[in-house]
């Protein structure tokens, strides 16, 4: 197979995508805003509830063929990780009303090699994750017009978004029985899936090394596992119970995937919402993220992970740089957001050196 070879023209820079960039921290600082005076403290515009927080190590396999062996998987090398599962809105709603697509934050260290310029200097990588294969925007600008509407949801009182959730989750279903899904209607009618069954995805294009790809975490533990599914929250917490729940029994295992690019046409950049045939370009084994038994949600964590810990597309090995309007747009949003969040909330930022940094 004949995979595309990275150069700087597989972005096509929008002259005023930078005032779009600019209107979204705005949005999001706005949602922010109304967070801040509803929980007493600022918590993330995007992705606020927590349901694990975790480490563990990233593996890279053995005997990768050349095209595989890129960057951070250049090396048959185990790096340590840290990682946090969280529900995409930007407000702490309770599990058993309003069910959402969820996020994998995970912050690779002891990485070497040189980083994008914001991030030189840094030993980290991140991989910041959402359920689903495709971004529900194609671009930055559609992303802006979504996310007001979105925020102008976000003084509802929970009794109609949990409405919203019920209706929008039967017709999801629908559309999955025929074998469509609706990546805007799953905003809020994600079905009640245990986080640790589910794939996350990079969504959005990536260098990687000298090609273009899409990165995807696969369960391996809990693939199709009677244990854990069908799932119902016990709680308005539910989704982290759970999670607590099956960290205590067993660890859990993700084979990370990647889908090398063959063709823009069929397989853009600057679309974060098509979705790139796999019969054309399968998602390829590249390494294992392991993560063993453990106390997945601890105070100690919560106040070094959550509090003081900023994971962001930027952070990043220049050999694996976000690409694409929506990844462009991230880069910029996270570095403004996750810093104002941080330091509205008087912690002092951290980027770890050592896993020994990260609490028991
Ligand atoms: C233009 C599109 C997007 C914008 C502007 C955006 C913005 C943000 C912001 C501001 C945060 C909170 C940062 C902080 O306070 O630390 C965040 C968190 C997050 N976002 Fe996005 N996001 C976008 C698209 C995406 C996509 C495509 C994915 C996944 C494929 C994603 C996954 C996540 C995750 C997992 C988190 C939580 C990170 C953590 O655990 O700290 N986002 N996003």
């Amino acid at each position: 197979m004949t995979y595309l070879h990275y150069s700087a023209s597989v972005e096509t820079i929008d002259p005023d995508e930078d005032e779009t960039f600019r209107k979204i921290i705005d949005v999001m600082a706005g949602g922010g805003r109304i967070t801040r005076e509803r929980y007493g403290q600022s918590v993330r515009t995007s992705h606020a509830k927590t349901h694990g927080l975790l480490k563990g190590e990233l593996r890279v396999l053995d005997g990768l063929p050349p095209e595989l062996r890129q960057g951070l998987f250049a090396e048959p090398k185990a790096y340590p990780v840290i990682v946090r599962l969280a529900h995409v809105p930007g407000e702490l709603l309770d599990d058993r009303r309003v069910s959402t697509p969820r996020g994998m934050a995970i912050k690779v260290l002891g990485v070497e090699g040189p980083k994008l310029p914001a991030h030189q200097g840094q030993v980290t990588h991140d991989f910041v994750l959402d359920t689903g294969k495709v971004f529900n925007a194609p671009t930055a600008k559609v992303f802006l017009g979504a996310i007001t509407a979105t925020e102008v949801a976000t003084p509802m009182p929970e009794g109609v978004k949990g409405a919203v959730s019920m209706a929008s989750r039967a017709t999801n279903a629908v559309l999955n029985a025929v074998g469509l899904n609706s990546a805007n209607l799953d905003f809020y009618g994600h079905p009640f899936n245990h986080p640790l069954t589910e794939s996350y995805f990079t969504q959005c294009a990536v260098r990687y090394g000298d090609y273009v790809a899409k990165i995807g975490f696969f369960p391996v533990t809990y693939a199709g596992d009677a244990l854990v599914q069908p799932f119902e929250p016990k709680d308005e917490n539910g989704l982290r119970t759970t999670v607590v729940e099956a960290f205590r029994v067993r660890g859990t295992e993700f084979e990370v995937r990647v889908q090398l690019c063959t063709d823009l046409d069929r397989m853009p950049v600057e679309n974060a919402s098509t979705e790139w045939p796999e019969d054309e370009s399968p998602y390829l084994p590249v390494a294992r993220l392991t993560l063993p038994p453990q106390d997945a949600f601890t105070a100690a964590r919560q106040s070094f992970v959550d509090e003081d810990l900023l994971f962001c597309p930027a952070h990043a090995l220049a050999a694996h740089r976000p690409l694409g309007s929506i990844m462009r747009a991230r880069m910029k949003a996270y570095e403004a957001l996750g810093t104002a969040r941080i330091r509205e909330n008087g912690r002092t930022r951290r980027e770890p050196r050592s896993i020994e940094e990260m609490p028991a």
